[in-house]
């Protein structure tokens, strides 16, 4: 059974991105763990919403071990959802108290939980009963760089027997604003000495990686957008702490591919149309990229695409 007791590296859950062809992906490229997009606990629990379970909870044994995200603010929906992703054959499920985008604070979830300290520990403390599965929390620093309450917050979900809390140290006012401030997640690991804790946001390197785990005293460090740029990220994490250097990386263009090929076994023709937002990603940073993705908007079929992902990544190398 899976626990969080070790050292460990987390693909983050990521809206729109975090399907199961990207996590597969992730998980090869030296992902310890890797965490579903939000799903609306909703969705999951009521009767008409097999596209919602399809789509949301589907992952293959490769991804494992994996994490459900949930969002909601009914403690008794939120423990039914937890109960289904744990039928489902989840690992662990982690709840969204981080969300700062205004769909999901309007229904009073995501971040929104911050600010009722009550509702967010009753839905640990029922979704904890209503499972045997490790629980983790997702949450951000406060509503306002002002707002210091994180440190009450983190207790109240260790009181309440969250496993683990991931720690986004930006407000939800800053939005991705600034920079993560993980000088308050070592506040929170100060406090928390028993509860296993995740540092996430602006890992983009080794060098950051290390920064964190040696100033905060973290458990557990969580990449999102830099595993979108370039999912090697975690293995090359790997690689620098065991001391090696150099070569032996699959190239970009070879990963991209992949990920293809594995997004277009899971969305069949909608895929040339569904991964342009991946490949935005891919090609930030590198010269002629509008070109590249103006050509890539255009891509009829699949064979066209992949034609264009490997001529792009070639010059790219
Ligand atoms: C495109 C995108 C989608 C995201 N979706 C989610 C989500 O579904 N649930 C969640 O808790 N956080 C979500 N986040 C926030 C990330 O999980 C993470 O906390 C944030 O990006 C900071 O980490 P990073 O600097 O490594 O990217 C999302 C972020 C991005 C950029």
């Amino acid at each position: 059974m899976f626990t969080f007791d070790r050292k460990l590296t987390f693909l983050a859950p990521l809206s729109g991105y975090s399907d199961s062809a990207f996590r597969g992906i992730c998980r090869k490229l030296g992902a310890d763990v890797v965490t579903t997009e939000m799903v609306n606990a909703i969705g999951l629990t009521s009767n008409g919403s097999s596209k919602t379970k399809k789509r949301y909870s589907h992952f293959h044994p490769g991804e494992k071990p994996i994490g459900i995200q949930l969002f909601g603010n009914d403690p008794g929906i939120m423990a039914d959802a937890a109960a289904i992703g744990q039928e489902l054959g989840f690992d662990f499920v982690d709840i969204n108290m981080g969300c700062p985008v205004k769909k999901v604070l309007k229904t009073g979830s995501g971040a929104t939980l911050l600010r009722n300290k009550k509702l967010a520990s009753s839905i640990v403390r029922r979704v904890k009963r209503n499972i045997t599965l490790p629980l983790s929390v997702k949450i951000r620093t406060g509503w306002d760089e002002k707002d210091r309450s994180y440190l009450h917050f983190a207790s109240a979900l260790a009181e309440n027997s969250a496993d683990a809390i991931v720690i986004h140290p930006r407000s939800v006012k800053q939005g991705m604003e600034g920079a993560a401030d993980h000088e308050k997640v070592a506040e929170i690991c100060n406090n928390l000495s028993a509860t296993y804790i995740i540092a996430n946001g602006d890992i983009e390197t080794f060098y950051d990686a290390k920064r964190v785990y040696t100033s905060s005293g973290c458990n557990g460090i969580m990449i999102g957008r830099e595993a979108l740029r370039n999912p090697s990220i975690f293995s090359l994490i790997k690689r620098y702490a065991n001391g090696e250097r150099g070569n032996g990386f699959p190239s970009l263009g070879d990963i991209v591919l992949e990920h293809f090929r594995g997004f277009h076994t899971l969305y069949g023709a909608k895929a040339t149309t569904f991964f342009q937002k991946h490949i935005s990603w891919y090609s930030r940073d590198l010269p002629n990229s509008s070109t590249f993705r103006e050509k890539v908007s255009k891509a009829a079929n699949p064979e066209v695409m992949k034609f264009e992902i490997e001529n792009f990544f070639k010059k790219n190398r």
